[in-house]
């Protein structure tokens, strides 16, 4: 898997054109479409579900969809975000009374699986579940929102998990989602991220294939 993988943040997207906008970011050059599922519970804001994810595969979306869920329960909405052919699917440990399980039944779906930590959760939260999963996700703001300021502490904690995953040794994409724009990606890759979503930084601007160019080139250029 490349390990600069831009996933655009759908949220600030014009959900009155959302196929469009979505066939606009991937041609000018996205990787994942990062799809975020709030509830007006967990987090303090409401989105979409299922059928708008289905409705892009429709729409003939073949990218994978990376859903992030930020609902509780979790358990319960999983199996309709396989069916509707979500790609990758993420959650919150504090969100889920079972963690593991919640893991497992993602997997069992045939997606793949990822925990998200929110700027305060401790990076033990993987402890005992690292190896079963396919992705961190680690929240550079706190999630409910677009268009939020990164949290600089985030850049220690990417390197503390980084070397979580590096010392386990299997392919486990370490993804961050909040206040990623293309000033800042190059220390974010620098401390050991391999997934970016951006939401605001790419759909707020005029020329998404510009940004997501000039995003690529900071990144090669930190890493050297
Ligand atoms: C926040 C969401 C993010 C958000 C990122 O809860 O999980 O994916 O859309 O938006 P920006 O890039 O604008 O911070
Ligand atoms: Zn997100």
């Amino acid at each position: 898997m490349s390990n600069c993988i831009i996933a655009p943040s759908i949220l600030s997207a014009n959900f009155a054109k959302l196929g469009e906008e979505v066939d606009n970011v991937l041609a000018a050059g996205a990787d994942w479409v990062h799809f975020d599922v709030m509830d007006n519970h967990y987090v303090p804001n409401l989105t979409i579900g299922p059928m708008v994810c289905q409705a892009l595969r429709k729409h003939g979306v073949t990218a994978p969809i990376d859903v992030h869920l930020m609902v509780e329960p979790v358990d319960r909405i999983v199996p309709d975000f396989a069916e509707a052919g979500a790609s990758l699917i993420s959650f919150h440990p504090e969100a889920s009374r079972h963690v593991h399980r919640t893991i497992q039944l993602i997997k069992s779906h045939g997606c793949k699986a990822g925990l998200v930590l929110n700027p305060a959760t401790p990076v033990e939260v993987l402890d005992w579940v690292l190896e079963d999963l396919d992705l961190v996700l680690l929240m550079s703001v706190n999630p409910g929102f677009g268009g939020q300021a990164f949290i600089p502490s985030t850049l220690d904690k990417l390197r503390a998990v980084r070397s979580m995953i590096d010392k386990l040794g299997k392919p486990i994409t370490l993804e961050v989602d909040g206040g990623v724009k293309a000033d800042n990606i190059g220390a974010i890759a620098a401390a050991g991220a391999d997934a970016f979503v951006a939401g605001s930084a790419i759909f707020n601007a005029p020329d998404y294939a510009g940004v997501i160019a000039q995003m690529r080139a900071n990144v090669a250029a930190a890493r050297g």
